[in-house]
């Protein structure tokens, strides 16, 4: 009720605005008792996943704090885990603006953000300050102008820097607003990557005495051909999970909206079918070897129930928690 009020003024706001301010606020108030403003106590619901427990299995998706900002804000209302990031080893500004549109009769976000942040370093020294002890997942990218054959020296450059704050690391090769960054879903390119990256991680866990698990993020826009490639190149790296799925580039069906056509990556309702398509195609291809992380279009404890049972083992929420607010949490942990 509250959070339908706020949304319709946040909504007469241009989308970017609007996120930065509600950054700043969150910022502000996320160490301080004025956290209790917002603050969700939700029951336990804990699940084991790549090694860890997870208080419940809702977390926050990649992009919102793209900096790791706002981290203590986000638990506080209520998210088992907390995924910042994408976050690339130099700061960089992004595409011009305007680069985020709302689709609002579509419940649904167009976003061509790519990757701004302020680099890996600022990361680092936010979730030093938040001293956080939930779940935090760190989503790691390659910076624009790094050229498509060396994407594998900027991942592992964030790799070393965020190895040692993190719960578990994604790495994003799926963003479709980063030139080429998709190409390395597959084949050679794909084993090449992640043979190096966890080459990298037995280094660092023996330099940190403890192992921190990869998560691989990809895209819905694949064949069922593509996720069968995909999943055995995972398998075969021995690679500790997969998130399911990022943004797509579809636009079938909001193309006849406002907005419809923007270029960049389509999240919300529409791309909620796509995404519990490849989880099901994934689930069956990996057989329970390794675990999937379930994203894109939940915008209720239904549609969270959806992708759990195509085979998720965790969900994460960033557009339906724009358009329902953090009600959403606390419905899907109640409902399961
Ligand atoms: C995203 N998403 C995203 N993902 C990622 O891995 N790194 C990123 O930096 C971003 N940035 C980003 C910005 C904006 C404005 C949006 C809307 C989305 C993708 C996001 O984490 C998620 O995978 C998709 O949006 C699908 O889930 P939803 O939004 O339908 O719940």
């Amino acid at each position: 009720m509250l959070y339908s009020a706020i949304r319709k003024v946040m909504f007469q706001l241009d989308p970017e605005v609007i996120h930065d301010l509600t950054i700043k606020s969150l910022h502000l108030t996320g160490n301080s008792p004025l956290k209790g403003l917002y603050k969700q106590s939700l029951q336990e619901k804990p699940v084991d996943v790549m090694g860890i427990r997870f208080p419940n299995p809702v977390g926050l998706s990649a992009g919102l704090d793209k900096n790791g900002e706002c981290i203590q804000a986000f638990s506080a209302l209520g998210f088992g885990f907390v995924e910042i990031g994408t976050v690339t080893p130099r700061p960089q500004p992004g595409n011009p603006k305007p680069r985020i549109f709302r689709l609002e009769e579509a419940n649904a976000v167009i976003n061509r953000m790519g990757f701004n942040n302020k680099g890996v370093d600022y990361l680092v020294d936010q979730v030093r300050k938040a001293d956080f002890k939930g779940v935090l997942g760190i989503n790691i990218g390659k910076n624009k102008d790094t050229p498509e054959e060396n994407a594998k020296d900027d991942y592992i450059h964030c790799m070393r820097k965020v190895y040692d704050h993190a719960s578990y690391i994604t790495v994003n090769i799926s963003s479709p607003n980063t030139p080429g960054l998709r190409s390395l879903q597959y084949g050679e390119a794909l084993n090449e990557l992640l043979a190096a990256l966890k080459e990298e991680q037995k280094t660092l866990a023996e330099k940190f005495g403890k192992y921190i698990p990869l998560a691989v993020k990809i895209a819905p826009d694949l064949t069922e051909e593509e996720v069968n490639g995909i999943a055995e190149c995972l398998v075969q790296n021995n690679i500790d999970g997969v998130i399911a799925t990022n943004t797509t580039l579809a636009r079938d069906k909001v193309e006849h909206l406002l907005h419809g056509n923007e270029q960049g990556g389509l999240s919300g309702k529409p791309v909620k079918e796509q995404s519990t398509i490849v989880i099901k195609q994934l689930a069956k291809a990996l057989d329970g070897k390794l675990p999937i992380i379930g994203v894109g279009g939940i915008h209720s404890a239904e549609d969270a129930k959806e992708k759990l049972e195509a085979g998720a083992a965790l969900v994460q929420l960033y557009t339906g928690f724009i358009y329902e607010g953090p009600s959403l949490i606390k419905d899907i942990v109640d409902s399961l």
